[in-house]
C-alpha cells in the first residue's frame, strides 16, 4: 500500500493506475477508522480496480466551538486496517498540502443543505463540498463511495457531481452497525458506557419508525429519545432526494435523526 501526502504524488499514482486501465474508486475518510469504513473501501474494491483511501480531519467542516481539536487521531491503526483491507493507496495531507491561506473559492451546496444538519452546523456542507472537490480533483477517481450513515452529506455530494459535472460516479454504501444496533461512528468513542447504553434508542427509534404509520411518527420518536436522556436535534421526515421535510409519512421517506447524547452529537437514519 502506497501512502502519499501531497497532491502531486497522489495524482501521479492516480494517472498512472487509469493510464493502465486501472480506473480508481475512492473512500474519503477522516481517519478513526472503524468497519463502517471499511465496508466502503470493500465496496470500492468490488467497483472499480484500484482502491485509494484519504485521512483527513478537514478543518473547514467543524464549526467553531466543535470537536475539530479533539477529533481522534490514530493514524497507525487506520493504515493497518487500510492495508488489510486490501487499500492500494492512501492520502494523508497535512492542512497546508489542502489548504492556500488566502483560498477564496468555496463550493456552496444551496438547496439540500439548507436542512437538518446543515441548519444546525452553519458551514458545515460547504466545508464538506469544497474538500471533497479538492479531493475529487486530486484523485480523479472513477468511482466514490460513500455511507448512508452521513445520508445528507451522500445526497449533497450527488448534487455536487451532479451540478458540477464531476465525471465521477457516486456509490452509497449501507450504514454499518455495531451488533446492538448502535450505528459506527468515530464518535462513538466519546461515549461513556452509560451514554453509550443509553445512545441505543437511537436505533430503536428506527426500528420503531418503520411500523409506525401515523401522522404524529416525528414527535413519538422526539419523546422516545428525550425519554432515554438524549437531547433532540432534530427529527425530520424527508425527502430522499431533495432532503425537503414532508409531514405525512409514506414509503420511501427517509427519516433523519440527531441527538446529543451528553456532550457527543450522533446522527441516524432510516429510509422507510
Ligand atoms: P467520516 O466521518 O470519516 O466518514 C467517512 C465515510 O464513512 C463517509 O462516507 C461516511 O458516511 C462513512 N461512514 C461513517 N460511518 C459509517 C457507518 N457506520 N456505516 C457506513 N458508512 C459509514 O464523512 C466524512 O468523514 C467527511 O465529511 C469527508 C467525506 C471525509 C469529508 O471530509
Amino acid at each position: 500500500m502506497r501512502i502519499f501526502k501531497t497532491p502531486g504524488e497522489l495524482r501521479e499514482w492516480s494517472r498512472t493506475e487509469a493510464r493502465a486501465g486501472r480506473g480508481v474508486g475512492f473512500v474519503p475518510t477522516m481517519g478513526c477508522l472503524h468497519d463502517g469504513h471499511l465496508s466502503l473501501v470493500a465496496v470500492a474494491r468490488e467497483r472499480a480496480d484500484s482502491v485509494a483511501a484519504s485521512i483527513f480531519v478537514n478543518p473547514t467542516q467543524f464549526a467553531p466551538g466543535e470537536d475539530f481539536e479533539k477529533y481522534p487521531r490514530t493514524e497507525a491503526r487506520d493504515l493497518a486496517l487500510l492495508e488489510a483491507a486490501g487499500c492500494d493507496a492512501v492520502f494523508m495531507p497535512d492542512a497546508k498540502a489542502m489548504y492556500i491561506t488566502d483560498a477564496s473559492i468555496f463550493v456552496d451546496e444551496t438547496a439540500l443543505s439548507t436542512h437538518h444538519d446543515g441548519a444546525s452546523r452553519p458551514g458545515h456542507f460547504r466545508g464538506v463540498c469544497t474538500i471533497v472537490a479538492k479531493l475529487f480533483n486530486i484523485v480523479e477517481p472513477a468511482v466514490a463511495v460513500f455511507g448512508q450513515k452521513d445520508f445528507q452529506q451522500a445526497a449533497i455530494i450527488k448534487r455536487m457531481v451532479r451540478d458540477l459535472d464531476f465525471p465521477i460516479k457516486i456509490v452509497v454504501a449501507p450504514i454499518v452497525r455495531e451488533p446492538d444496533g448502535l450505528a459506527m461512528s468515530s464518535r462513538n468513542t466519546y461515549l461513556t458506557p452509560d451514554e453509550r447504553a443509553r445512545a441505543l434508542v437511537l436505533n430503536r427509534a428506527l426500528d420503531f419508525a418503520e411500523h409506525y404509520k401515523s401522522p404524529d411518527l416525528t414527535e413519538k420518536i422526539k419523546s422516545m429519545i428525550s425519554e432515554a436522556g438524549l437531547k433532540v436535534d432534530y427529527v425530520t421526515l424527508a425527502d430522499p432526494d431533495t432532503l425537503e421535510p414532508v409531514t405525512e409519512p409514506r414509503p420511501g421517506l427517509v427519516l433523519l435523526l440527531a441527538a446529543w447524547c451528553g456532550k457527543t452529537r450522533l446522527i441516524d437514519n432510516r429510509v422507510l
